[in-house]
């Protein structure tokens, strides 16, 4: 089944952001550090031009830390690119990148030349959970559905950075249908959008080839199965979703098991690599 999802006035976020754009000195771009290149976006490549990128690569805590590292070297062989895994929640993490936008605009930062930056990415990959950890209040709604302000502010972080408060708001591509699904399973999907049977197997089938072994262990499975579907009703069965009459409900099977994944519950898991075969590495001009 084909994925669909466009987060609304994409058009119009778009020359937004690309105005924008040309006021800042550094542009962080928030990744999922789980699928760094499905979680982008490729336009941004082109409106950033020569500004200096910092890819943030959050939700670190629950990615996979050897992919995260390979994907760490994979970026930061791009022109003008820096990658920073962290978590958006942890302020000394956070801290790191106040540093590291300072380091990448040398002549700004001071009394008269504060350095502008600018939060973007595509939605729930964790821009607004930054923008308040880096100014330590709350300014942007976290789990907020995606929208476009017509008026920005610049929040004084009061380190001779200046942030606009409204992340800016890209959207993934979604006609690279494994990526939608890898999208999907990391929950950056509105619920609406998907088919959490179809999800479920897919992220049953990544985990048999990928992490087979967190897998066994967390449902006690005693035989892994080759087949997504019998997992699924394997794990339907240790998690009690069941239908009168004792079946499995399927449905509700995979929601629970992506729900546990994302979760963090079978470990920390990363969705895609750099140089893995599916174009979506090379689609973002990384080649591990
Ligand atoms: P957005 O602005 O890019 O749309 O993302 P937002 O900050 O709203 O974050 C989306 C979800 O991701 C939120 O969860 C948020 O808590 C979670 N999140 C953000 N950063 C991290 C991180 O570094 N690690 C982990 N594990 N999660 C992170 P939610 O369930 O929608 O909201 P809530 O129940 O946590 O408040």
């Amino acid at each position: 089944m084909t994925i669909e999802w466009y987060p609304g006035h994409m058009g119009k976020a778009h020359k937004q952001i690309s105005e924008l754009i040309r006021a800042v000195h550094v542009i962080i771009e928030v990744l999922d550090a789980r699928l760094p290149v499905s979680s982008s976006n490729h336009l941004l490549e082109e409106l950033r031009g020569n500004k200096p990128c910092i890819k943030v690569m959050n939700k670190n805590d629950l990615a996979d830390p050897a992919v995260t590292k390979a994907w760490v070297r994979a970026f930061e062989k791009q022109t003008g690119v820096r990658a920073l895994p962290l978590s958006a929640k942890q302020p000394r993490e956070v801290n790191q990148l106040t540093r590291l936008c300072l380091r990448l605009a040398p002549t700004r930062g001071k009394p008269g030349r504060l350095l502008r930056a600018m939060v973007v990415g595509i939605p729930n990959v964790g821009k607004s959970t930054l923008i308040n950890t880096l100014a330590g209040k709350c300014i942007a709604k976290v789990g907020d559905k995606p929208a476009i302000t017509t008026c920005t502010q610049q929040i004084d972080l009061r380190n001779g950075i200046v942030l606009s408060d409204t992340p800016g708001l890209l959207w993934p591509d979604m006609s690279d249908q494994a990526a939608a699904y890898r999208l999907a399973t990391s929950g950056a999907i509105g619920a609406g959008a998907l088919d959490y049977t179809n999800v479920g197997l897919f992220a049953a089938e990544f985990m048999l080839q990928h992490y087979r072994e967190p897998l066994r262990s967390r449902y006690n499975l005693t035989d892994v199965s080759e087949s997504p579907a019998d997992v699924l009703e394997q794990i339907g069965r240790r998690l009690g979703c069941l239908v009168p009459g004792g079946g499995i409900d399927l449905h509700r099977a995979a929601e629970a098991f992506l729900r546990e994944l994302r979760a963090g519950k079978l470990g920390r898991v990363s969705f895609e690599e750099p140089g893995q075969d599916d174009g979506a590495a090379a689609d973002a001009g990384v080649h591990g």
